[in-house]
C-alpha cells in the first residue's frame, strides 16, 4: 500500500523533472508515513517540503503542483494539503476492501514472494557442546529461527546452520574423566545426563591431578590426529549433548534437526587449506612465532593494526580460522548469497574481522552480503548477566521448566474447571510462548531485563495477551453456522465504519511488515504490528458487533475482517515459532 504510493510519487517527480520544476539532479528519498488521526487522510507525505528549496517553490504551491500531476490511481480517494505544505491522502476504501477479499483468498495472506531468490545461510544457535546450553543460546536459537521461518515464507532458499563448538581442548579433559569413569566401572550415560555436573567434576579433576591433566592434553592430541577409541568416545559424548540440544530445540518449537548441525569439528581437516591460501596470497604476516593478518582497517588504542591470528605459535588453530573455513565452505559449497549469524552482539568485532579477511581472500564473493546480526544480553533484575542465586549460568532447561511451571498456576487459577492434561497443554503453550515472546519483542541489539511476572501479564505486549486475542477470534466462529462459514467466499467486505476501515488498513499492512523483518532480521517489528492488530480489533470488535447483526452483508463483511484478522495472527505468531490456542 505504501509502496504504491511511494511509487505514485516517484512518477510525479519524474514527470516534474520533466516539466523543469524539480531540477533534474535532485534523487528525492520519498517518505510516506501513516498519519495518527484518521482525520488527516490515511498517509501523508512532507515531499513538497523537502523539494521546496531545490524547485524554488513555496511548499504548498509546490504540494499543489505534485497533487496535480499525481498519476490516476484506484488507490486514492483524494488528497489535500495541510499546514506548512505535507500532502494528506485518502486511501480508497473499496480498493480497500478488495484488498481483504483478495488476501482472504489468498493461501500466502497477500504476502508477496521474492521474484529473486536468495540462498541465505542461517548460521543459528551455535552452544557450545561441552556444556549445556544457557540462557545466552535462547537468543540465538529463537531470533535465529524467526528469521529463517520468514525467509523461507517469502520463497528464499533457507539453509540452517548450527555452527556447534564440538572441537577445541575442553573435549581433552571430557574425554579423560570419561576414561576414568569408565575405568571405574561407572555407566556413563547416567554421568552425562547433567553435562554441567560432568564438566565441573572433569574440570576438578584437572585442576587437582598433574597425571590427568597430561593425560587430557595428549588425549586431545589422539583426537585430533584421529585415533580410533578417541573419536568413539569423542562422538559418543557429542551425541549425548547434542540429544539434550534437540530436546530444548523442540520444546522451544525452534526448526532445527541433526542435519542442520556443520560443528566446528567439521571444518577441522580443511583449516591447514585456510592457511595454506592465505600463504600463497601474500595475505599472512608471522608475529611472535603466530600466523596473522594484519588488517588496516583495524586499529588498536596506539593506532597500530591489529592482527587476526590464523595460526598459533605452535600449530594450533582458533575460532577465527574454523570460521573462515566456514565461510568459505558456505559460499563455495552451499552456494549461499547472504550469510545471517545471529551470534551475541559482543563477538562483533570477531565478525568484523573475519568477514574483512575471508572478503580479502576471495573466500566469499564481492556480491555476497555477510551480515553479523548480533544481539544484545539477557540480563537479571540487577541490570547484570541473568545468573542463578548462587551466582551461576542459567541453564536454559531450568528456565523453561520454571516458565512452564509459573504458567501452570496462573492459568489453573483463571481457568480451575480445565482437564488436567488440556491444562498441562496450555501451560506449556503460554509458558514456552511467554519467554520468546518476551525476548522476540525487543529491539535484538539492546540488552533486556528477565522477568516472569512480566512476560506472563496478560496485559500488555505479551504472549499471553495475543494468545488470548487469537482465541477471542476464532471463539467467533465457534459461533458461527456452516452455511454462514460457507458464504464468506462470495461475500465481499464492505468498510462503512471507522473501525472497520482501520482494521482493514492495518492488515493489509501484514505484507510490508514481513518483507522489513526479512531484511532486517528484526522480530520486534512483527511483534509490534501483531499487537497493535490485536488492539485493533479489539476496539473493532467492541464499536462494531458482528453476531448480532441483522443485516446479512454487513454481518459477512465483518466476519471476514475477523477472519482474516484470525489468520494474519495465526500466521505472525508461526513466523515467531510461536503456536497458538484453540482456548485458554
Ligand atoms: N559457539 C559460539 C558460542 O557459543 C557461537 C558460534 C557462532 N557461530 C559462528 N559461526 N561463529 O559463543
Amino acid at each position: 500500500m505504501k509502496e504504491h504510493i511511494i511509487q505514485l510519487l516517484e512518477q510525479t517527480v519524474t514527470i516534474l523533472k520533466e516539466q523543469q520544476i524539480i531540477p533534474a539532479d535532485v534523487q528525492p528519498r520519498i517518505a510516506v508515513d501513516r498519519t495518527r488521526d484518521k482525520a488527516h487522510g490515511d498517509l501523508a507525505t512532507n515531499l513538497a517540503m523537502m523539494m521546496a528549496k531545490p524547485a524554488k517553490k513555496n511548499p504548498r504551491e509546490l504540494a499543489q503542483l505534485i497533487i496535480d500531476n499525481l498519476p490516476e490511481s484506484d488507490l486514492i480517494s483524494r488528497t489535500e494539503i495541510a499546514g506548512p505544505g505535507f500532502i494528506n491522502i485518502f486511501l480508497n476504501q473499496n480498493w480497500l476492501a478488495q484488498q481483504i477479499d483478495i488476501a482472504l483468498a489468498d493461501d500466502n495472506l497477500s504476502v508477496q514472494k521474492t521474484t529473486a531468490p536468495d540462498t541465505v545461510v542461517v548460521d543459528l544457535s551455535s552452544p557450545n557442546l561441552a556444556k549445556e546450553m544457557h540462557v545466552g543460546h535462547l537468543r540465538s536459537s529463537i531470533i535465529g529461527d524467526s528469521i529463517a521461518r520468514t525467509l523461507e515464507l517469502l520463497g528464499h532458499h533457507v539453509i540452517r546452520q548450527n555452527h556447534v563448538g564440538d572441537w577445541g581442548t575442553q573435549f581433552g579433559m571430557l574425554l579423560a574423566y570419561m576414561e576414568e569413569k569408565r575405568a571405574e566401572n561407572v555407566e556413563i550415560s547416567m554421568q552425562l545426563s547433567d553435562l554441567e555436573v560432568f564438566y565441573r567434576a572433569a574440570k576438578g579433576r584437572f585442576d587437582e591431578s598433574e597425571d590427568f591433566a597430561i593425560r587430557a592434553r595428549e588425549m586431545v592430541v589422539m583426537l585430533q590426529s584421529g585415533d580410533e577409541a578417541c573419536n568413539k568416545l569423542w562422538k559418543e559424548f557429542n551425541d549425548v549433548s547434542l540429544a539434550h540440544c534437540h530436546d530444548i530445540y523442540k520444546r522451544l518449537n525452534v526448526k532445527l534437526t541433526r542435519d542442520d548441525v556443520r560443528g566446528e569439528s567439521f571444518y577441522n581437516s580443511d583449516l591447514h587449506n585456510v592457511v595454506a591460501e592465505l600463504e600463497a596470497q601474500g595475505l599472512l604476516t608471522e608475529s611472535n612465532g603466530a600466523k596473522c593478518v594484519f588488517l588496516d582497517e583495524f586499529k588498536n588504542k596506539d593506532g597500530d593494526p591489529l592482527p587476526v591470528i590464523i595460526q598459533k605459535n605452535g600449530g594450533g588453530f582458533l575460532y577465527a580460522t574454523t570460521d573462515l573455513a566456514a565461510m568459505r565452505y558456505r559460499q563455495q559449497t552451499l552456494n549461499a548469497n547472504r550469510i545471517m549469524y545471529f551470534v551475541d552482539q559482543r563477538q562483533a568485532l570477531h565478525f568484523q574481522q573475519v568477514f574483512s579477511v575471508a572478503q580479502k581472500a576471495g573466500f566469499v564473493k564481492p556480491e555476497t552480503s555477510l551480515e553479523h546480526l548480533g544481539f544484545g544480553t539477557m540480563n537479571g533484575e540487577d541490570g547484570r548477566p541473568f545468573k542463578t542465586r548462587s551466582g551461576g549460568t542459567v541453564k536454559l532447561v531450568d528456565l523453561l521448566t520454571e516458565a512452564e511451571e509459573r504458567a501452570y498456576t496462573l492459568v489453573k487459577a483463571k481457568n480451575p474447571n480445565l482437564a488436567e492434561n488440556e491444562l498441562k497443554h496450555i501451560a506449556r503453550v503460554v509458558g514456552i510462548s511467554s519467554v520468546k515472546y518476551a525476548d522476540l519483542s525487543k529491539n535484538r541489539s539492546s540488552d533486556y531485563i528477565f522477568n516472569f511476572d512480566s512476560m506472563l501479564s496478560f496485559e500488555g505486549n505479551t504472549a499471553p495477551y495475543l494468545l488470548y486475542a487469537c482465541t477471542r477470534v476464532s471463539s467467533i466462529f465457534n459461533k458461527v453456522d456452516t452455511a454462514t462459514v460457507a458464504k464468506l467466499t462470495t461475500a465481499k467486505v464492505q468498510l462503512n465504519e471507522d473501525k472497520e476501515q482501520e482494521l482493514a488498513g492495518k492488515l493489509i499492512q501484514f505484507n510490508e511488515i514481513v518483507h522489513h523483518v526479512a531484511k532486517r532480521a528484526t522480530p520486534n517489528t512483527l511483534c509490534t504490528y501483531l499487537f497493535e492488530l490485536a488492539g485493533v480489533f479489539s476496539s473493532f470488535y467492541e464499536a462494531c458487533p458482528i453476531l448480532s447483526t441483522e443485516d446479512e452483508a454487513i454481518k459477512l463483511s465483518r466476519l471476514k475482517l475477523a477472519q482474516l484478522t484470525a489468520k494474519t495472527l495465526k500466521q505472525g505468531l508461526d513466523l515467531l515459532g510461536i503456536e497458538t490456542l484453540e482456548r485458554m
